[in-house]
């Protein structure tokens, strides 16, 4: 199992339910686990050396205070293990480029940002394929936006297969399909700080936001109006779905809106205390990582050779295959 969050900024609370939280869980099931912050990905958006340096620090820590343990799983940057690029050189011999043109996030991107279209930007897919295909990853835990890149890396295996034998594990995906609303109801992004909750903010901070900013049910104009938690509220009672223990069994915070027993102000202070129990806790460990600077960076040195060995293999293969041989 592989997966890698880029290390464009600090985590917010969507990372954290949406991917993070889902690692811990790969990893407590006794999977073998590889995750990495994918810094050379960064590369294709960020050109603050600073920072990218910084940020990657911030999500290994992250990793470690939500609970991936180094003793069960693979924790490393992407920029450790060279031969990863090495491998993106070979497969991008099997990658037509108009597909590569293509990709959603790729059009997207090109839209937003047109004088900022790199190589390095189009190939963006390719250089995942090699960060999953070089372990043999055969499981790819990702969001939706996610799935047609996964998607390439199945298919730039099969055409390299079907030329050479078997040599690649045609990875699945794992389709974790949380999807966190941000504060507005919309989805919780980077690209939208006014949207999204930093889970290091103290959690009165937290509480605060959700206080002022959550949006519950627009059609629920009195206390005692009966709520839609379902479809008419966008931000707090989405996330008591997800994190409130037993919510999702027994409905009983739904059953209380629906039946105007309880209003929009005690709803969220539910939420505010299910946040705080997986959110301090969290907090706690983070403080006592951020102390820890040198063995933050030890386990990235000795995941980084761990995972090296790993994609080293393949990559000799695969170069030999191709005919490379290196004098
Ligand atoms: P962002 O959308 O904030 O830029 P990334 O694209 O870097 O975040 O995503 C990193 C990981 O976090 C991915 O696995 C993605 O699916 C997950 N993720 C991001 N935002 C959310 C969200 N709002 N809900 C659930 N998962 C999310
Ligand atoms: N592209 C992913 C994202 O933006 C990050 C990533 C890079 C990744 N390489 C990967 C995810 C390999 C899964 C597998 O979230």
């Amino acid at each position: 199992m592989l997966s890698g969050i880029r290390a464009t900024g600090r985590l917010h609370f969507g990372n954290f339910l949406g991917a993070v939280r889902n690692f811990v869980e790969h990893q407590a099931e006794g999977n073998r686990c590889l995750y990495f912050v994918a810094d050379l990905h960064t590369l294709t958006t960020l050109d603050d050396p600073e920072e990218l340096r910084k940020n990657l620090l911030e999500i290994v820590t992250d990793y470690l205070a939500a609970g991936l343990d180094p003793e069960q799983s693979v924790i490393y940057a992407q920029s450790s293990v060279p031969e990863t690029v090495e491998l993106f050189l070979y497969l991008s011999m099997f990658q037509p480029l108009g597909d590569l043109q293509r990709v959603p996030t790729f059009k997207d991107l090109v839209k937003r940002n047109p004088d900022r279209v790199s190589l390095g930007l189009v190939s963006y897919p390719v250089l995942m394929a090699a960060d999953i295909l070089g372990p043999q990853a055969t499981l790819v835990p990702c969001g939706e936006d996610q799935v047609p890149n996964v998607e390439m890396a199945r298919s730039i295996a099969r055409r390299f297969n079907s030329r050479f034998g078997d040599v690649f594990a045609e990875p699945r995906m794992l389709s974790e399909m949380v999807k966190v609303p941000g504060l507005d109801g919309g989805k919780m992004g980077k690209s939208d700080a006014s949207n999204a909750v930093d889970i290091n903010l103290p959690i009165a901070e937290i509480g605060n936001l959700y206080k002022k900013r959550g949006v519950t049910d627009p059609a629920r104009r009195t206390r005692t109006d009966p709520g839609d938690p379902y479809h008419g509220c966008k931000s707090v009672y989405p996330v008591h779905e997800l994190i409130t223990p037993g919510e999702k069994g027994n409905r009983e915070i739904a059953h209380a809106c629906q039946s105007a027993s309880i209003g929009c102000g005690e709803c969220k202070t539910l939420l505010i205390e299910s946040l705080a129990s997986v959110i301090e806790p969290f907090q706690e460990r983070r403080r006592e990582l951020a102390k820890k600077r040198d063995y933050v960076e030890e386990v990235l040195v000795e995941g980084g050779k761990t995972a090296r060995a790993m994609i080293k293999e393949t990559t000799e293969q695969v170069r030999d295959l191709m005919g490379i041989r290196q004098y």
